[in-house]
């Protein structure tokens, strides 16, 4: 039996190592079913408490896991605070000035899980799971997430810069950037629909309201009106990704974009006369299939370059390195 099973995980790796792919096919959804088997719970408890006392913390969860994922992978880099000896990833242009928050909710899931198993599960595999749970609590789909994930003992500032896609992307600019992840263009946009929840900064969507032509004008009034032309003025002002429904996780998102009412550049790339214009229509009448693909892609990308078996570490405190 045992030397059946090693001969299985032989053949598996060479075929993994042949092919150049991860090594996600270790990954399994109750990989902590001895070691920490409540771990659902804990997470799924302590995210509800976080969303109902802030419904974007939801939204602000699920964009950390994405900016974890596309620099080195899903490996919580994105969590390290920067240190007089360490430079982290907080700092990047998608993430400095707290664009990315919710570290205070990670740590709380973190605090929680160490009172019940310590030194067991890793922070990427917390913001694998809670990303999940914030797009359920907010009326979204829910799926079993493969879990296994070590954490960095490492971050990179400059791939953070470069892999992060900026508002001010082109469809062919998000195609590559995606492209570089192992995402195809489909998945690219279904995975951008995670923009049905949450807020944007004025400093982010300026150039689309003011400048671009494909946007419905009555829709960049309304937010001009709380977002000044002149840079530096009300730069951090907030606005929601999805005009109608920015807490509930729907297809709103894909409608607005059909009648141009995209908040940023990048996000009405989708639907400007280009190849993606078939889907986002079917994802804007036909949520279950929206659903369906976000939830396939949501599984891709968190399977991302990822850290298993002895590689990495299971850290203490998501913050700082063991
Ligand atoms: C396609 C390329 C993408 C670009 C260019 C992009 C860009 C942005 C920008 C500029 C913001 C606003 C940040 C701020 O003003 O502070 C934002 C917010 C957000 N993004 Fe993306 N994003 C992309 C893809 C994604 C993906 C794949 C996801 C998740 C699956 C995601 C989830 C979110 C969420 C949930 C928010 C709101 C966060 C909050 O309210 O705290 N984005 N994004
Ligand atoms: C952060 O905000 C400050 C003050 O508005 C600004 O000068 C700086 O350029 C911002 N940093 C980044 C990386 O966006
Ligand atoms: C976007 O595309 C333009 C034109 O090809 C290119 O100059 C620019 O560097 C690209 N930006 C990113 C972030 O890929
Ligand atoms: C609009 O475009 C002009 C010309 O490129 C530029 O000078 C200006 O800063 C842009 N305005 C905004 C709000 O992005």
């Amino acid at each position: 039996m045992a030397s059946k099973s090693i001969f299985v995980l032989v053949i598996f790796s060479l075929i993994s190592l042949f092919l150049g792919t991860s090594n996600a096919w270790l990954m399994q959804p109750d990989f902590y079913a001895s070691s920490c088997p409540n771990v659902e719970q804990i997470v799924y408890n302590t995210m509800k408490q976080a969303v109902s006392k802030e419904p974007r913390m939801g939204a602000s969860i699920l964009r950390l896991f994405f900016h974890d994922c596309f620099v080195n992978g899903c490996d919580a880099s994105v969590l390290l605070d920067d240190t007089p000896t360490f430079t982290g990833e907080k700092t990047a242009k998608a993430n400095a000035n707290n664009s990315i928050r919710g570290f205070e909710v990670i740590d709380a899931i973190k605090c929680n899980l160490e009172a019940a198993c310590p030194q067991t599960v890793s922070c990427a595999d917390i913001l694998a799971l809670a990303s999940r749970d914030g797009v359920r609590l907010l009326g979204g789909p829910t799926w079993k997430v493969p879990l296994g994930r070590r954490d960095a003992r490492t971050a990179s500032l400059s791939l953070a810069n470069k892999n992060l896609p900026p508002p001010s992307s082109s469809l062919a600019n998000l195609t590559s950037l995606f492209a570089r992840q192992n995402l195809n263009i489909n998945e690219m946009t279904a995975l951008s629909g995670g923009h049905t929840i949450g807020l944007a900064r004025c400093i982010n969507f300026r150039p689309h309201i003011y400048n671009d032509t494909d946007i419905d004008p009555s829709f960049a009034a309304t937010r001009q009106a709380n977002c000044p032309k002149q840079a530096g003025n009300g730069d951090f002002n907030l606005a929601p990704l999805d005009l109608q429904t920015p807490t509930k996780f729907d297809n709103d998102y894909f409608q607005n974009l059909v009648k141009k009412r995209g908040l940023l550049h990048s996000d009405q790339e989708l639907y400007n006369g280009g190849s993606q214009d078939s889907l986002v229509k079917k994802y804007s009448t036909n949520q279950a299939v929206f659903f369906q693909d976000f939830v396939a892609a949501m599984i891709k990308m968190g399977n991302i370059k990822l850290l298993t078996g002895t590689k990495g570490e299971i850290r203490k405190n998501c913050r700082v390195i063991n």
